[in-house]
């Protein structure tokens, strides 16, 4: 088999077969095939697309480059991914919230990269926190408490790393069939049969617009059949951010807010959504049935509790969250209604103060980041305080821009968070 009438007969449009993409795989991996190369075809699949079949078998050989989890001895388990977000801290939240509802979750999560935040990197924050867990431990400490968040191993899906690093440099993310095999290889490879999976759509995410995420979800779940998983995909809201905080140790400390059922808002809400999903799908009982259950967790104290054992199982420290050295306040130039919060501006802006990382070598500082001091639908006065800045780094406030908070005259439209769900 020859790469070039590869690359050749995908920019035809064309459709591969299942032996000339398990060649590309095997090839990249190892060092056959070289980066110009696999990234001339990525450019061709982003333009020409793939089909059905052949996403099904990319996602397969992809899966069979790496190791796999067997779960199925450890009972009722549910997993969670979302395709990443400003301010995205569910995983923090949802994960106890459904192990203590008799559900147990076993998660490999991944780092931020750019303007969205890891789940790993969070966790990272609290002093202490070990992610980097051996499997065997990883099952004992799920088998034990219900709950294991742990960065993904090396050799899960390695095919996946060394074509997303790839395409992270090449302008060839977005785009649906890459993005449906690269997610689902690895939640496959992690061993779970069920999967709630939050398809972030607008601004401040990967998937800009509904009709994509459509798209998206409804392979993910195709995918998820042919490999025996069952999956449901929330398409939420990204134009905002979720919650009032971004940056690691902050959105730490707001989703303890949340566990300890002192916060309502549209991160409590999409908790709430995320876990009734997981709930019944794991237990097997209606979403009505299961959002009685996650309430009650959330008020008896039972959800925050699991947070807390979670956190002390892997060693961290929540007495210690970091603090970054100067806090700025900015304040608005004007008066009215908040009707919208631009994501991305601010996912960006809280990279900058050193919350995220631009490229994988960079260091985070945990304590750095934003604090949304008003929410959507409030009425604010000139001068009033929009947002709070962490950060190590010398800043003048005044020439922090406020333009990603839209101020109207007029008191907006409730926003909706979750679009649609399909299964
Ligand atoms: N997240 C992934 O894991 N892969 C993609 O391609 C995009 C988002």
């Amino acid at each position: 088999m020859d790469i070039i009438e590869i690359i050749n007969k995908k920019r035809l449009g064309k459709i591969l077969s299942e032996e000339e993409l398990k060649f590309v795989i095997k090839g990249y991996l190892n060092d056959e095939i070289k980066d110009y190369q696999m990234s001339s075809l990525l450019m061709a699949i982003v333009l020409n697309g793939m089909t059905d079949h052949e996403i099904i078998a990319l996602t397969k050989f992809m899966l069979e480059s790496g190791e796999q989890l067997d779960l199925s001895k450890l009972g009722n388990i549910v997993d969670k991914h979302s395709t990443g977000g400003v301010g995205d801290k569910t995983t923090m939240i949802v994960a106890p919230i459904v192990a203590s509802c008799g559900v147990k979750v076993a998660k490999m999560s991944g780092r931020g990269l750019g303007h969205t935040g890891g789940t790993i990197d969070k966790l990272e924050s609290i002093p202490g926190f070990q992610v980097n867990i051996s499997t065997d431990n990883f099952l004992k400490q799920v088998q034990e408490i219900g709950i294991a968040i742990v960065s993904q191993t090396n050799n899960l899906v390695p095919a996946d790393k060394k074509i997303y690093a790839l395409r992270d440099v090449t302008g060839t993310v977005e785009s649906i069939p890459l993005i449906a095999s690269s997610i689902m290889s690895k939640k496959i490879a992690c061993g779970t049969k069920k999967l709630v999976i939050d398809i972030k759509v607008g601004k401040g995410a990967l998937i800009k617009n509904l009709k994509d995420a459509k798209k998206l979800a409804k392979l993910m779940i195709q995918i998820g059949k042919a490999n025996n998983m069952e999956v449901v995909c929330l398409l939420t809201n990204m134009d905002i951010p979720l919650g009032n905080n971004i940056g690691n140790a902050l959105e730490v400390k707001e989703s303890i807010d949340v566990l300890k059922n002192q916060k309502c808002g549209n991160l409590t809400t999409l908790c709430i959504e995320l876990s009734c999903y997981m709930v019944s799908l794991g237990l097997n009982i209606s979403y009505d049935e299961a959002k009685e259950k996650i309430l009650e967790s959330l008020k008896n104290g039972r959800a925050y509790q699991k947070f807390l054992e979670f956190v002390h199982y892997q060693k961290g420290n929540l007495e210690e969250l970091p603090e970054s050295k100067f806090h700025y306040e900015i304040k608005s130039k004007e008066s009215g209604y908040l009707a919208s919060i631009d994501a991305l501006s601010l996912g960006k802006l809280s990279m900058h103060l050193g919350a995220g990382r631009l490229s994988l070598k960079d260091k985070i500082d945990y304590g750095a980041g934003i604090v949304i001091a008003k929410n959507i639908g409030e009425y604010i006065e000139k001068e009033d305080i929009l947002m709070h800045l962490y950060t190590c780094k010398e800043l003048n406030p005044k020439e922090i821009s406020t333009e990603a908070f839209s101020i109207n005259k007029e008191k907006p439209k409730q926003v909706e968070l979750v679009y649609q769900v399909i299964k």
